[in-house]
């Protein structure tokens, strides 16, 4: 005998899978191009660098998913050398503290907007003032970062730079597809030429909490933005003049 439920319980466990396929088919036609760190860097592996600072660290493989995001990031901070670094979304400050440690030489500009001041719906955190950037304090790099305790919305960056002195820039606040074009507008015209921008939780297969910054990256490209995938990860790419792919060399 058919058990009860079965067939509406089965619908229930495919529907993410159903509402990410048909988001990737609406969007096919704006889909990125995908590059790959090789073609980044020139550099046949990641660097390896050393073992991470794990204090509240919220990025793959150290969360639940198998993408490479840490060590890719970091292998891109080791090929840049960035002196100058601007991350939106900060959290506790996992990051932060990872390339401070990286780059003894780096100062980075820190933006993350404390519950009072959040808006959006893909905020994944709701921090109080004092938990925002408790990582990096902690490992003795607050004097190495200006924070800016703000919503993107609200952010005005020609406050902090005259001009585009930037040699990395992260998006990874909220990922509300119009929060996400907001924050890569607000950070693009001061990234140096070379410099590169890359955008968090972008990854074609759109599912969970993938699809407001995919869509919003396709939305840029379509503008003339020349956003990439990069493989293997969930960051999308923009570098201010994209070099022939494995000519390029760090500043
Ligand atoms: C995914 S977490 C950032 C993780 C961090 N980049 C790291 O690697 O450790 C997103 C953060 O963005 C912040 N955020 C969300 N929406 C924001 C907004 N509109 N303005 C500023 N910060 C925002 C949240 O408070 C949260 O701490």
């Amino acid at each position: 005998m058919k058990p009860k439920n079965l067939v509406p319980l089965q619908i229930r466990k495919l529907r993410p899978e159903l509402v990410a396929l048909t988001r990737r088919l609406r969007w096919w036609r704006l889909r990125l191009p995908t590059v790959t760190l090789q073609e980044i860097t020139g550099w046949p592996a990641p660097r390896s660098h050393p073992e991470p600072i794990l204090d509240g660290i919220c990025m793959p493989p150290y969360t639940s998913s198998s993408l490479d995001d840490f060590d890719s990031l970091m292998s891109i901070v080791q090929w840049l050398q960035p002196t100058t670094v601007l991350e939106l979304g900060t959290a506790r400050g996992n990051t932060v503290a990872n390339i401070c440690r990286l780059m003894p030489s780096a100062h980075v500009y820190s933006v993350d907007a404390p519950t009072e001041k959040l808006s959006g719906k893909l905020t994944t955190y709701q921090l109080k003032e004092e938990q925002i950037g408790s990582v990096y304090r902690k490992y003795g790099y607050g004097d190495r970062v200006t924070q800016i305790l703000e919503n993107t919305l609200c952010l005005d960056l020609s406050s902090y730079f005259s001009g585009p002195v930037l040699d990395l820039g992260i998006v990874d606040a909220c990922h509300d597809a119009e929060f996400v074009i907001n924050d890569f507008l607000k950070v693009q015209p001061f990234v140096r030429h070379g410099g590169v921008v890359l955008l968090h939780d972008t990854h074609p297969s759109m599912g969970r909490h993938y699809h407001g910054s995919y869509r919003a990256c396709m939305l840029l490209r379509h503008q003339g933005h020349d956003i990439r995938y990069l493989a293997g990860t969930s960051w999308a790419l923009w570098i201010n003049g994209w070099p022939s792919p494995g000519t390029r060399t760090p500043h």
